[in-house]
Order: C-alpha cells, then sequence, then structure tokens
C-alpha cells in the first residue's frame, strides 16, 4: 500500500483493521514545536516511514534562539539545523520554498551532523504546538 497523510495510531489502526496492511509512508504535521515522538515510535514499530510536512514549521521556527545558536556553532542556517534534526531522527522531509537560493540552501544538509547533546537541547523544544488542523476532530478531512 503506498502513502497516507495525517494518520494518527488509532487511524492507522483502522486502516490496518481494514486492509491487514500497513501504508510504506504517513505524512503528518511534524517540526520541533510538534516533534511527533509517541506516533514516530509506532510508525517505526510498523516500518512505516514518517514523512514531515510544515518540517519548519512554516518558517516560524527560524528565530527560535537556541536553533539560531546551534546555526551559529556549526555554520550553517536555521533552516539547515532544523532539516538535519529531521534527518537525524530519521524522518523525511519536504520544505517548501519559492526561492531559488532557499531550495538550494535546504539540500546543503549532508556536510555536517547534529551531536548527542544539540539533539538533546531539541528535543526540550517539544511544546505540542500543532500549526495545521488536529486530525483528531472529528470532521477532519484526510489529505
Ligand atoms: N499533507 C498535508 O496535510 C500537508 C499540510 C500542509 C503542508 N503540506 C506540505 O508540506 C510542505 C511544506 O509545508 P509548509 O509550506 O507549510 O511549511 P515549511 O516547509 O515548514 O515552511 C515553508 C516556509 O519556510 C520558508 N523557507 C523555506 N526554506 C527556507 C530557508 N532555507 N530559509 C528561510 N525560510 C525558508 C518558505 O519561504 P519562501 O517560500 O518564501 O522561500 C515558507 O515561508 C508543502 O510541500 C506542503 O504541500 C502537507
Amino acid at each position: 500500500m503506498p502513502g497516507v497523510s495525517n494518520h494518527h495510531e488509532k487511524h492507522l489502526l483502522q486502516l490496518e483493521n481494514k486492509v491487514n496492511t500497513h501504508p510504506m509512508i504517513n505524512q503528518v504535521e511534524c517540526h520541533p514545536y510538534l516533534q511527533q515522538r509517541d506516533l514516530k515510535e509506532f510508525c517505526e514499530e510498523r516500518q512505516i516511514a514518517v514523512t514531515a510536512w510544515s518540517p519548519l514549521g512554516k518558517g516560524n521556527i527560524l528565530q527560535d534562539e537556541l536553533v539560531k545558536s546551534l546555526a551559529q556553532k556549526h555554520a550553517k542556517t536555521p533552516a539547515q539545523i532544523i532539516l538535519r534534526w529531521h534527518l537525524e531522527r530519521n524522518t523525511i522531509v519536504i520544505p517548501k520554498s519559492v526561492t531559488a537560493s532557499r531550495i538550494k540552501e535546504n539540500f546543503d544538509l549532508f556536510n555536517f551532523r547534529l551531536e548527542e547533546k544539540d539533539m538533546e537541547k531539541m528535543s526540550k523544544l517539544d511544546c505540542n504546538g500543532r500549526l495545521g488542523i488536529d486530525p483528531e476532530i472529528e470532521d477532519f478531512r484526510f489529505l
């Protein structure tokens, strides 16, 4: 089965009961302010790859003080720090940009790594900071 979007544990279980298999990919809102730890673990146990939508928090997280300080430390941009953080946690990223130089910047992630202590600090940014509609609401339309 190909991929789904915005499926939480209960939706994946409903699907599993119906078709007796798992999707290959689940695309969900995920960024440093909404880290989706439990859902990621649930998906990883079932070998469902997690793709982050709004991986930069729609650009809102680029001004975060910790992200800016890690950017300075690694001589990278805040966007690159956030995107590298996703990759370190085995998440697929689809950042959106209409700016050619940013698109190029967003690919340039493979010549540095975040250290364990950087990842630990980033983990503390999680604050249930959802930007999109919550798939838990009753009339959520799955995309
Ligand atoms: N499946 C779903 O339900 C769902 C829902 C929402 C979104 N999505 C998908 O998720 C993808 C991305 O989400 P998103 O657009 O909401 O948020 P995002 O990728 O987190 O953020 C996009 C914003 O960040 C800016 N940006 C990108 N790279 C940057 C950089 N290197 N430096 C500074 N600013 C940068 C962009 O500006 P500029 O464009 O002006 O450069 C834009 O304003 C889209 O492809 C979208 O289709 C899926």
